[in-house]
């Protein structure tokens, strides 16, 4: 059977509290480190701070036994023998990652070594940040023979993150010594033996025994920047297909077709070709700029993902408008938004091309009446209730009296709504979507007017409609 390893995991958000409770799913010891206290009380309690699937299952089948909450790092980092770094690293005013609070925690880390330990950056950081942190330990007295620092990139999607951690496409380690290889590998065991997917709680996936994940195994600086050319890729094949949608509009072409005839050719692949109203979230927008400023510090030009951010940042100001073309004007308008996260399946609002959207349409006077599935309680913290803001508690009170709908992110039950309903509830049947995630003959069928992304309308005779 794999060894157990005892680990400490310092930061709890989306991908500390996911690794942390998937490390102890694969049978390892885990102290999980936050310096937010309302939080690890939350945790202690029993909560989840969180939305995501599976995860609140697995930290109860763990909570008290393998996996606990603190925020003692001193206390963590010396029982354990691996630390996970998974703070977060967001953009700096200069467009590089802002590493502070991954250096605050290396300089506390190298107080409490007294015997060898794996340090693993789990957090996306630049290439380099690997010799960064050894140096901040070197120079705070932490002896070179007692300590190996590992690049391992997490490539966890929020919303699935515990399916992506438990059954990814591939693990990558980025070491420089054998030592601190055997350790990862151990760590990893469970998954890449195949051995997890036997156990009668795993969590369901695309992997199983017969087909374990491989662990690459390269060095730090190759770790380090295979995770942002990674998301950078990612993005650019959403700015790709959205600017390919715009052509479409301009064509009166359907760009799913297009997507699907592209997606086809196994060289490129049919994900991240949908078009909507732009990537946002806490990494793409970040680890594009951050790749960059990179690809500058190394005297290199990277000009494609400054075109990648223009055409994301492009996709909103589009979108909008198509809002004002369907709507004319704005001002004391009512429109009902469906969708605050920055995708579907997360609470995360950050970077989220909705609020954006939302921001802009607050600022041409119109009131809006919010629907998110998970994202309310966040989104009031930077849009509060207010005169022209006003929270639903389901999609059919949203619709209310509203002169269009926008749906601008993609939850799986957004697509079940029940179009009749909506429209009865609207005060004239407008549906804006971002997402594009009706068939706009359907739209037509049920009698809304309906506008998407890279979708012609279905009749000929809205030409006059087209966006200016
Ligand atoms: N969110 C994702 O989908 C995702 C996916 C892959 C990689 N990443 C990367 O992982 C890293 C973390 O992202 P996240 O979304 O989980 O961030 P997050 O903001 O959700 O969580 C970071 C946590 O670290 C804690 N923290 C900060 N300083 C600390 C300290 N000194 N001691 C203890 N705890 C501290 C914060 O309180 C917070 O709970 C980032 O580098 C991000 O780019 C994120």
């Amino acid at each position: 059977m794999n060894q157990q390893i005892v680990i400490a995991v310092v930061g709890s958000g989306y991908v500390g509290l996911v690794s942390a409770a998937c490390f102890a799913e694969m049978g390892h010891r885990v102290i999980c480190v936050d310096n937010d206290e309302e939080k690890v009380r939350l945790l202690n309690e029993g909560g989840v701070p969180i939305h995501e699937e599976y995860l609140p299952e697995i930290l109860s089948r763990h909570r008290g036994g393998s996996i606990e909450f603190t925020t003692e790092l001193h206390r963590a980092t010396s029982q354990a023998q691996v630390i996970f770094i998974a703070v977060g690293t967001p953009q700096s005013d200069t467009g590089d990652a802002d590493l502070s609070y991954v250096d605050a925690v290396a300089s506390e880390i190298a107080r409490s070594i007294d015997s060898y330990k794996v340090i693993v950056e789990k957090s996306t950081v630049p290439v380099y940040t690997n010799e960064w942190i050894t140096r901040i330990l070197e120079r705070n007295g932490t002896q070179k023979d007692t300590f190996d620092v590992v690049s391992n990139p997490e490539f966890l999607r929020e919303g699935t993150g515990v399916t992506d951690f438990l059954h990814p496409n591939r693990i990558v380690i980025g070491v420089e010594s054998e030592r601190a290889a055997r350790v990862m590998r151990q760590i990893y065991g469970p998954l890449t033996s195949g051995a997890y997917y036997n156990l009668p709680h795993a969590v369901p996936g695309s992997r199983s025994a017969n087909n374990p994940p491989p662990l690459l195994k390269m060095s730090t600086k190759a770790a380090e920047l295979t995770k942002h050319a990674t998301n950078a890729f990612l993005a650019m094949k959403i700015s790709f297909i959205n600017a390919v949608a715009n052509i479409c509009d301009a064509a009166g072409v359907n760009v799913e077709e297009v997507a699907e005839g592209v997606g086809m050719d196994e060289r490129i692949g049919p994900k991240f070709l949908r078009a909507g109203i732009g990537y946002g979230g806490s990494c793409f927008p970040k680890d594009v700029a951050a790749f960059r400023w990179v690809a500058e510090q190394l005297g290199q030009q990277f000009d494609l993902l400054a075109e990648v951010e223009k055409i994301n940042s492009q996709q909103k100001k589009l979108f909008f408008r198509k809002i004002r073309s369907a709507l004319w004007t704005l001002r004391g308008k009512n429109i009902a938004v469906l969708g605050l996260a920055f995708k579907g399946g997360t609470d995360d609002i950050r970077e989220s091309p909705a609020i954006d959207i939302v921001n802009m349409l607050l600022k041409e006077g119109c009131c809006v009446t919010l629907y998110d599935p998970a994202a309310m309680e966040r989104t009031k913290t930077v849009i509060p209730p207010g005169p022209q803001v006003r929270y639903a508690s389901d999609m059919y009170e949203m619709a209310q009296d509203a002169h269009a709908v926008l749906i601008l992110s993609d939850w799986q039950e957004f697509a079940a709504i029940d179009l009749d309903r909506l429209r009865n509830a609207l005060r004239h049947p407008i549906v804006i979507d971002g997402r594009n995630l009706f068939d706009p003959e359907l739209m037509l069928e049920k009698g809304f007017t309906y506008f998407s992304v890279g979708r012609p309308y279905p009749t000929t005779s809205v030409k006059a409609l087209k966006t200016l």
